[in-house]
């Protein structure tokens, strides 16, 4: 990406046999969804199988699974693990930060123009409640999104929360830049990294962000409705949406649960969903977190880099467009020339096996490190028949 460069890192070997994609298809949509790794799978059975035996289920299983979860996330943001939740899915998290924000008539919530809704409902209802206004910035002719937002940033603000990339088109945003204005201004700086993070460094004291959320089951290789939410120390004592007896102080002992208590578990355990510990997906989430950490965001990302790169330089060649200014390195929004059809091309496409996602007018390709260059040149082959 253009203002986060990955450095040095190698790329990885295309890491085909962790996947589970046959010969003929070629996907190049995981800002879809991530195709699950195999051991993601193999995890997931063997989690499965658990509650079959529950009187093998004790104390400990629901809570040493998802410590471990907490700490792969964390290494992920480089964040401590006390300030992980474990969520069900981005827009809970986003919730929770919305209804911990105070504003009032004449307040301002900064968002980015046609970001993922899950970003967006909580803030309308924020503004519905307090009579506060949604600001939703629209990326300027120039590309420079960043100098936009900080524009719209002043004193009337109370939140800002948006992706670092943007999902229809890859188009990029400097969080740190970004989460200055809004500290500056004391407004709540919320990132929703479900696009990136896993692919895109993040560390969050760079960032500054209150909290950082992301759904799991793109960039994270895991299973579907189970994501994360790194809260920051000053914000661990905000309301959480609901009240599970798990998030109390003392709920391992599981004779004392009716020694209720108002004290919460340390850190930010109490913006868990409740039933956080689910048996099955937590194993499974666990097993893509160790993946994506043991190849490394920086090893990822120098994989899907050229990818990216030759995607953009072909299809540039056959008339197709990318926007102006700083891009992602692992979403790429094509635009076709005038006349064609998104919706036909992406369905030929589709019809040849090689899979890319529409959002709005954008051709959405979103390569991945079981992507290969002949993946590539069979997308181009493709497009070229079909524009
Ligand atoms: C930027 C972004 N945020 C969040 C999500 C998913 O949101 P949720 O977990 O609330 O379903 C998506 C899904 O495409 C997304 O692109």
């Amino acid at each position: 990406m253009t203002q986060l460069p990955t450095g040095t890192t190698p790329g990885l070997s295309p890491q085909v046999d962790a996947f589970d994609i046959p010969d003929d298809v070629v996907y190049l949509n995981c800002a879809y969804m991530a195709p699950q790794p195999r051991r993601v799978t193999d995890a997931g059975i063997v989690a499965l199988q658990r509650k079959q035996r529950p009187w093998r289920l004790g104390p400990a299983d629901f809570f040493d699974d998802l410590e471990r979860l907490r700490a792969q996330f964390g290494r992920l943001v480089d964040g401590d693990a006390d300030g992980v939740a474990v969520v069900p899915a981005a827009s809970y998290a986003l919730s929770t930060a919305a209804a911990n924000v105070s504003a009032s008539a004449g307040s301002r919530i900064v968002i980015l123009a046609d970001q993922y809704p899950s970003n967006v409902y909580p803030w309308r209802d924020l503004a519905r409640r307090s009579g506060a206004t949604v600001v939703a910035v629209d990326r300027p002719e120039d590309g420079d999104w960043t100098r936009a937002v900080i524009e719209s940033i002043d004193e009337r603000t109370v939140a800002v929360s948006v992706p670092n990339c943007h999902f229809m088109t890859g188009a990029a945003i400097d969080l740190a830049r970004i989460g200055q204005a809004a500290g500056a201004a004391g407004a709540t700086f919320v990132v929703d990294a479900t696009q990136s993070l896993g692919v895109l460094p993040l560390r969050v004291d760079d960032v500054g962000a209150d909290m950082v959320v992301a759904a799991g089951y793109k960039w994270l290789l895991g299973p579907y409705s189970l994501g994360y939410a790194w809260t920051a120390p000053q914000c661990r004592d905000w309301r959480p949406l609901e009240h599970h007896w798990a998030g109390r102080k003392g709920s391992e002992n599981f004779a004392e649960l009716t020694s209720y208590t108002d004290t919460f578990r340390a850190g930010a355990r109490r913006f868990d969903v409740g039933e956080a510990s689910n048996f099955a997906l937590v194993p499974m989430a666990l097993a893509a977190l160790e993946i994506v950490n043991t190849w490394s965001v920086e090893g990822i990302a120098s994989t899907i880099e050229p990818l990216t790169a030759a995607v953009v330089d072909g299809a540039t060649a056959l008339g197709l467009s990318v926007h102006a200014g700083p891009r992602a390195d692992h979403i790429v929004g094509l635009t076709l020339p005038v006349g064609s059809s998104p919706g036909e091309v992406v369905k030929r496409l589709a019809e040849a096996q090689v899979h890319v996602s529409l959002r709005g007018a954008n051709l959405r390709v979103s390569p991945y490190v079981y992507n290969t260059d002949d993946d590539v040149a069979r997308l181009l082959q493709v497009l070229r028949a079909a524009l």
